[in-house]
């Protein structure tokens, strides 16, 4: 209920840019468009569609909904509810930095974001299908105005799908003290807790096979900061229960066997903001999370190679932890 109300009040706000510009305790002003350039248009669109909750069946569930800013863009709930109340199965991610990953969702069945945005209205998240969707929005003289703005024509599916994405595509999360201690070489940012952290997450554990601190994508570029994931998929026995798997992960897009339960290495860039964690939320803190692999997952006749007990110890645990905090952005009093 309290995310409805930080939603409704966002959106808003979203009919009002001067008025958002002046929210200084907003996490999300980074992200304020301006209307500019004709980019900025476009994401300004995005903008407002992803906070509108009129794009729904009941006028109260939007993006913003399950990807809540106070949240990282992700949501606090294990996993989402539909407009229509709904539990599905899944997590909502946080949509930080999403831009930059080349496959989306936690099968990687989506490549862009183009490709994503409309699948929210396809699969009864928003409770209104997209035709519908686009009615509405057509229905709004400031809507019509600013599609002609951004896209030079009236709303269409495909001019949503544009504008959501331009928008997401500005969501890059602030510089962590992690990427100050990497990139900037400030060692001193880090405190010796968090320090010992960084060794066992790459040395000792290491999360860093998977987590990997700058992964090469497909198309050869690489993010300018650590993005702590390898794009791959991975089977850690998360939602393994009397023999299968409630959801089985990429094997539901790919039916290889290797791929059984295997879901996409997340990014753990703000972490600290986004709990509960895995793909269904099954996990409530970054301390469970530590435990899960310390005991080595959950076996089952498909789990990671890499995914054995650790044997850590408190102060390993604990340090692993303070890293893994260390990786937000600093105004975060997570
Ligand atoms: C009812 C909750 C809910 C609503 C509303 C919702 N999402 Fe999501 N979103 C999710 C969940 C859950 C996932 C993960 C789904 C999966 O992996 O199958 C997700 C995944 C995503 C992803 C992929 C992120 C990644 O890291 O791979 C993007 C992008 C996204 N949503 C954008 C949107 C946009 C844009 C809208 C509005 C049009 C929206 N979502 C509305 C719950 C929601
Ligand atoms: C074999 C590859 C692999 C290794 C090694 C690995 N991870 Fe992960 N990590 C994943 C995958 C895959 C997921 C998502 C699993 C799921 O939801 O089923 C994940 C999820 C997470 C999450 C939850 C993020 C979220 O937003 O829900 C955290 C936190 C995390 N890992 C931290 C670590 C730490 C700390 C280590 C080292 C102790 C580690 N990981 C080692 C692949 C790996």
């Amino acid at each position: 209920m309290m995310m409805r109300r930080v939603v409704s009040g966002l959106a808003v706000a979203a009919f009002a840019s001067a008025a958002m510009a002046q929210q200084p305790d907003t996490f999300g002003r980074q992200f304020i468009q301006r209307e500019g350039a004709p980019d900025d248009r476009l994401a300004f669109l995005g903008q407002r569609l992803f906070f509108d909750a009129r794009l729904s069946g009941t006028a109260t569930t939007a993006c913003a909904s399950c990807h809540d800013p106070s949240y990282g863009f992700a949501e606090p709930r294990r996993v989402s509810i539909s407009d229509n109340g709904q539990h599905g199965r899944r997590n909502a991610p946080s949509l930080l930095d999403v831009g930059f990953l080349p496959t989306l969702m936690w099968d990687g069945r989506f490549r862009t974001l183009e490709q994503q945005a409309l699948s929210p209205f396809q699969r009864g998240e928003m409770g209104i299908g997209v035709d519908h969707a686009v009615q509405r929005v057509s229905s709004d003289p400031q809507y019509v105005q600013h599609f002609r703005a951004a896209l030079g024509r009236r709303p269409t599916a495909d001019g949503m799908a544009r504008a959501l994405a331009a928008f997401q595509r500005t969501l890059i999360s602030p510089v962590s003290r992690v990427d100050r201690f990497l990139m900037y070489n400030e060692p001193a940012v880090l405190t010796p807790l968090e320090q010992h952290g960084f060794y066992v997450f790459t040395q000792r554990a290491p999360c860093s096979n998977c987590h990997q601190l700058f992964p090469l994508r497909p198309d050869g570029k690489v993010y300018s900061r650590p993005l702590l994931t390898d794009f791959r998929f991975h089977n850690l026995g998360i939602g393994y229960r009397f023999g299968g798997f409630a959801d089985t992960g990429r094997y539901g897009l790919s039916h290889l066997i290797a791929e059984w339960g295997a879901f996409r290495t997340p990014s753990l860039r703000n972490s600290a903001r986004t709990p509960p964690y895995m793909h269904d939320g099954s996990l409530a803190t970054l301390e469970d999370v530590v435990e899960f692999y310390n005991g080595g997952g959950l076996p089952n006749p498909n789990l990671s190679p890499l995914i054995r007990p650790l044997f850590l110890d408190g102060y390993e645990k604990a340090a692993l932890v303070a890293f893994l905090r260390a990786l937000s952005d600093p105004d975060c009093e997570c």
